[in-house]
Order: C-alpha cells, then sequence, then structure tokens
C-alpha cells in the first residue's frame, strides 16, 4: 500500500492547500494524505466527507490520524451536492476508492466529476483510485472474491439497488476529459493475495445476512442465499486469503 499512496502522492505541492477527501470511508486514504501534509511543514487543511459519518466512526478515524487529527475536518456530505464548497474554492480532490459506488447507473458518475470540477481551482488536481474488477473465476485464486462480490451486486439488485459497479480506467479517462480535465499520469497496480481477510469477511458476512433478511422475496430464494453467503464465507476462510482486485490511479488537472 505504500508504494499505491507514494504514486498517489508523488509530485504533488502539499503547502498552503485546501484538499478534499471524497470519501473518508475508514480514513486510510485521509491519514497518508495528512501524514503527507505534515512532512511539508503542516500548513494545509484537509476537508474529508462522506454520507454515511455517524460520530462513532469520526472518533476511530480521528484516533488513527492520532498527531495529524489537526490537519484534518470531518464532514457528513454528498459527493454529488457539495454545496458547502464555493465554486474554485479547492485545490485538490483526491477520490480514492469510490466512483464504484458513485456510477449506479450510466451517466451517473459524470454528476460527481462535474461536482469536483466545480469546487476545484483552475489548474486543480482530481486524483482518482479504483478498481478493475475479477472478471472470472477461472483463476482459483480469484474464484473467492469472485464469489463473494458477485454474490453482494446480486442481493443489492434483488433489493433493487446497485452494490457497486466499476468504470473501466478508459471510460473514466473519457468522461474526465469531456468534463475538461487533462490525465497527466496514471498506473494500473496488479491485483494481489489479502492475508488479513478475517475482519473483511466476518463483516461482509453479518451485512450481507441483514441484507437477505429484508429482502422482499419469498423464503426459498432468501434461505438459498443465505446458503451461498455461508459457503462462499467458508470458501475464503478455507483458501486462507482473499484476492486484492488490480487498482488503477488515474491523476488528472482541472484545464481551465
Ligand atoms: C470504500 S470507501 C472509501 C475508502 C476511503 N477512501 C479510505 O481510504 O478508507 C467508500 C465510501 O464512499 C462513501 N460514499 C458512497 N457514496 C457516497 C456519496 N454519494 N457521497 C459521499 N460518500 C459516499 C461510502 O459511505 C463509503 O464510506
Amino acid at each position: 500500500m505504500e508504494e499505491f499512496y507514494e504514486f498517489v502522492l508523488e509530485g504533488l505541492d502539499l503547502r498552503n492547500k485546501v484538499i478534499l477527501d471524497a470519501a473518508v470511508g475508514a480514513g486510510e486514504s485521509t491519514y497518508f494524505w495528512a501524514k503527507r501534509v505534515h512532512e511539508q511543514g503542516g500548513s494545509s487543511k484537509i476537508i474529508s466527507v462522506d454520507n454515511d459519518l455517524p460520530q462513532v466512526w469520526k472518533d476511530r478515524i480521528k484516533t488513527k490520524l492520532g498527531e495529524y487529527s489537526k490537519y484534518v475536518e470531518l464532514k457528513e456530505a454528498d459527493i454529488f451536492n457539495l454545496s458547502f464548497l464555493k465554486d474554485g474554492s479547492i485545490d485538490i480532490v483526491n477520490c480514492d476508492d469510490t466512483i464504484v459506488f458513485l456510477n449506479p447507473k450510466p451517466l451517473k458518475l459524470l454528476l460527481a466529476l462535474k461536482e469536483f470540477e466545480r469546487v476545484l481551482k483552475s489548474g486543480g488536481h482530481l486524483i482518482i483510485t479504483s478498481e478493475i474488477p475479477v472478471e472470472s473465476y477461472d483463476n482459483p485464486d480469484n474464484e473467492g472474491q469472485w464469489r463473494r462480490w458477485n454474490l453482494a451486486k446480486a442481493i443489492y439488485n434483488l433489493k433493487g439497488e446497485i452494490w457497486s459497479s466499476e468504470p473501466l480506467p478508459d471510460e473514466v479517462k473519457f468522461a474526465l476529459q469531456l468534463i475538461g480535465f487533462r490525465v497527466y499520469a496514471e498506473r494500473i497496480f496488479p491485483e494481489s493475495k489479502n492475508f488479513k481477510y478475517q475482519e473483511c469477511m466476518n463483516e461482509w458476512k453479518t451485512m450481507m445476512l441483514k441484507d437477505v433478511e429484508e429482502l422482499p422475496w419469498n423464503t426459498y430464494l432468501k434461505d438459498a442465499l443465505r446458503k451461498e453467503i455461508e459457503e462462499t464465507y467458508s470458501k475464503v476462510m478455507k483458501d486462507g486469503y482473499l484476492m486484492n482486485p488490480a487498482l488503477y490511479v488515474l491523476k488528472c488537472k482541472k484545464e481551465k
């Protein structure tokens, strides 16, 4: 992960800047940005938003940030409507591992990218990182992740919702160009085995079982889904790892 954030942050002057981190999630990316702000003299401010940011998560993120917390403002906000920020008020937007949730249907992601463009100063940077989905389970290494992710997507579809929809790098680059960004650096980080998977799988199973419980479908379908959840969970536990999908980074600038 160090190498990944090294590329994300490479070449960026983080002195006297206002940075928007969209979205903060568990605070992983905010941590690396705040650390770099500190290393460059501590003169910048990071506004880290998320549309799901209860106090308990704010407290956890603050604990994780430790001494770097002083550079970070945590705020509950929707990326599609950042009206608390004026036009051209932000120097850098970081959008790490989030566009898959901003793309529930064709063209929706454009609205989020347009909102980033609105709040950015002319010449401001937008850094997007995202994942390339595991396309098939032909490779046994990929099967656990493929099953976990696609089962989650299917359960969300049965609720009439979208869990995640992964735009590919060329599609995002095309959208960025349409909106007025120029991509100046990009890199793909290959998929890798993750051996710290237990906590993530426990959380996944709890969430999925809760979602199935609330589905408006018959008990036969719900029982079959519960069985698949248990089997997918057991498979990953038995494999002893979970595949991290390949990641891409697009670094771009607002042209005007
Ligand atoms: C995978 S997490 C981001 C990870 C984070 N960058 C980190 O490093 O820990 C994705 C986050 O996007 C948030 N999110 C999804 N849609 C959003 C929206 N429309 N506005 C704001 N946050 C959103 C979710 O609540 C979730 O916390």
